[in-house]
């Protein structure tokens, strides 16, 4: 296993190129089962999620081939595997977004639960709900969902609470539904909507994308395509808050400022300079520390729970008192005792944690828990007085591409070591 080690204190400078959406292109290559023919997505990430991803489609019967670094041709076209096994299932929850594709486009499929994680339970439930509502018959025994339908058929659905993955499951069975179905209550992150795009490119009649109601026109097929997958909106905001957290100043390329108005806002709360073109974000903490904010997470277009962390940990060193509420998943804590044995001052009390900035951190052998937690403790060890050591750096793997290179180019003293 993988460790990091990271010798804190330096001010980050220079200048990085975010990453395509991890986000995205899971959905947007689930989609691939859709179509009848193969499907080329450029600007996927390089992250262990994709090759998870890849590996779950391989199982089923499709075919891949890297063509460079960040350019992928998938052909899913033709699955003679319908099962989704927990192996695969169990190591990325979003393994969940083949059974809209499978069920639509072969009648049935057969799918593990991916169960809890370390940020909550995360249920799948509105997932299957909705599906039902489209005339699929599900049966969840053993520890799988088995779905079946002679063929879906579009209606009005209506999420009680708004969801990401089952938006865009919904949306993916829809495409080759009966009729027309339409989504109330759909999630507006910006992912669904690059998913929506592509489908659209695929041959799909989806409106409505990027707002409450999507409303999808069901064809008879999807085609192949070509697609340019977007930036990553939370890689990008942790490196901003990286060089936050160092007083340093960092311009992160191709990345899109649009998406990140409620980020933005926060970082210029806490007394950055920012700066924005179409596609570059410029942070410049001028060297001073930065100012404590108070966060409350929500869906899009609000402050995103995928950040929440990283802000804890730049909170924990900022100067005055803060509360940042979580209001997604009801367990996604588990950086806080990490970050306390670092010297910060916070205090959890139910979805709240009331942060009083200290003076600095000091380095600590930490355990990294899930995707975003980890990101908080590299924050933290970067700011951080000494030597942080960070186990399971896998978890990071799955949602930062070499994020020991990226930070190495921005001035920071980090290696990755094997045990
Ligand atoms: C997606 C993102 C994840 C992000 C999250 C919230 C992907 C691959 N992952 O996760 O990075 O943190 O959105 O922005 O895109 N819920 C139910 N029943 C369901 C589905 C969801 O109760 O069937 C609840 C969840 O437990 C949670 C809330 O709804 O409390 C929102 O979760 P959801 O938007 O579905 O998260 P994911 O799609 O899993």
């Amino acid at each position: 296993m993988y460790k990091l080690i990271i010798k804190g204190g330096k001010p980050l400078k220079g200048t990085i190129k975010a990453a395509g959406s991890k986000n995205s292109s899971l959905p947007i290559l689930f989609s691939s089962i859709l179509a009848d023919e193969a499907i080329t997505l450029s600007n996927t990430p390089q992250l262990s999620d994709i090759s998870t991803t890849l590996r779950l489609l391989m199982s089923m019967g499709a075919d891949f081939i890297l063509e460079s670094d960040s350019s992928l041709f998938v052909d899913s076209s033709k699955l003679n595997n319908l099962v989704a096994d927990y192996d695969l299932v169990k190591t990325m929850r979003a393994s969940i977004l083949v059974l809209g594709p499978m069920l639509t486009k072969y009648g049935k499929a057969k799918v593990s639960l991916p169960g809890g994680c370390a940020i909550g339970t995360r249920p799948v439930n509105l997932h299957l709900q909705a599906l039902e509502e489209l005339g699929a018959k599900i049966e969840v025994k053993n520890g799988y969902i088995y779905a079946q339908t002679d063929g879906l058929v579009g209606t009005d659905i209506h999420f009680d609470q708004v969801t990401v993955t089952a938006t865009e499951n919904i949306i993916m069975a829809a495409t080759l539904a009966k009729g027309t179905t339409t989504i109330n209550n759909a999630a507006q992150e910006p992912e669904v909507s690059d998913l929506c795009h592509c489908l659209n490119k695929m041959g799909a009649k989806i409106s409505g994308i990027g707002t409450l109601i999507i409303t999808i026109e069901g064809v008879k097929k999807l085609h192949g395509t070509d697609y340019f997958v977007c930036s990553d909106r939370i890689e990008s905001a942790t490196y901003l808050v990286a060089a936050a957290i160092t007083g340093g100043s960092i311009t992160v390329k191709n990345t899109n400022p649009q998406v990140m108005r409620s980020v933005l806002g926060k970082l210029i709360e806490i007394g950055a300079d920012i700066k924005t073109s179409k596609n570059s974000i410029t942070l410049n903490m001028n060297g001073k520390r930065p100012k404590a904010v108070n966060i409350k997470t929500s869906t899009y277009p609000n402050f995103p729970t995928d950040m929440q962390a990283q802000f804890t940990a730049l909170n924990t060193i900022a100067e005055g008192h803060s509360t940042i509420t979580e209001n997604i998943f009801e367990n996604r804590f588990m950086h806080i005792p990490e970050l306390m044995r670092m010297g910060a001052d916070l205090n959890l009390e139910g979805n709240t944690v009331i942060c009083k900035g200290v003076k600095s951190l000091t380095g600590a052998h930490l355990m990294a828990t899930d995707l975003r937690a980890s990101a908080s403790l590299v924050l933290a060890g970067l700011a951080a007085k000494g030597t942080t050591t960070i186990e399971r750096v896998y978890h990071l793997d799955r949602g930062y591409e070499t994020i020991e290179e990226k930070l190495k180019l921005l001035g920071a003293d980090v290696e990755r070591v094997q045990d």
